[in-house]
């Protein structure tokens, strides 16, 4: 199913727009010139990941080095804090236990399009 979900610019200026996919929550999320789809709902308890922050993390390192990276890739949720990466939906702590559903999303005539 694809489903159009607003103008590049729209979404664009909305940062993230949560719309109902088939009776799910998706919110898309726009980085740059990058749009990114993911299940609105965190699995902890529900709250809405889009009213939560984009940020990065602290990325494996060499002993006593502390290195910032996936700036921008990391959606952390508003209630308590878990943290995903955007692009894969998994979890930073527990990647094989928790995840956030993702889902492709393209550009298609000036539109932002989810393919659910
Ligand atoms: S509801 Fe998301 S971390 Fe608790």
């Amino acid at each position: 199913m694809e489903v159009r979900v607003g103008t590049v610019d729209e979404v664009r200026r909305d940062g993230c727009r949560v719309v109902e996919i088939d009776g799910r929550s998706v919110g898309i999320i726009s980085v740059g010139e990058e749009f990114y789809a993911i299940n609105d709902r965190c699995p902890h308890m529900g709250a809405s990941m889009c009213t939560g922050s984009l940020s990065g993390t602290m990325v494996a390192s060499d002993p006593h080095e502390y290195v910032y990276g996936m700036d921008e890739r990391v959606i952390r949720c508003p209630w308590h804090g878990w943290e995903f990466d955007l692009v894969t939906g998994r979890s930073l702590l527990e990647p094989k236990r928790s995840g956030l559903r993702t889902y492709r999303v393209t550009t298609d005539d000036g539109h932002v399009v989810v393919h659910a």
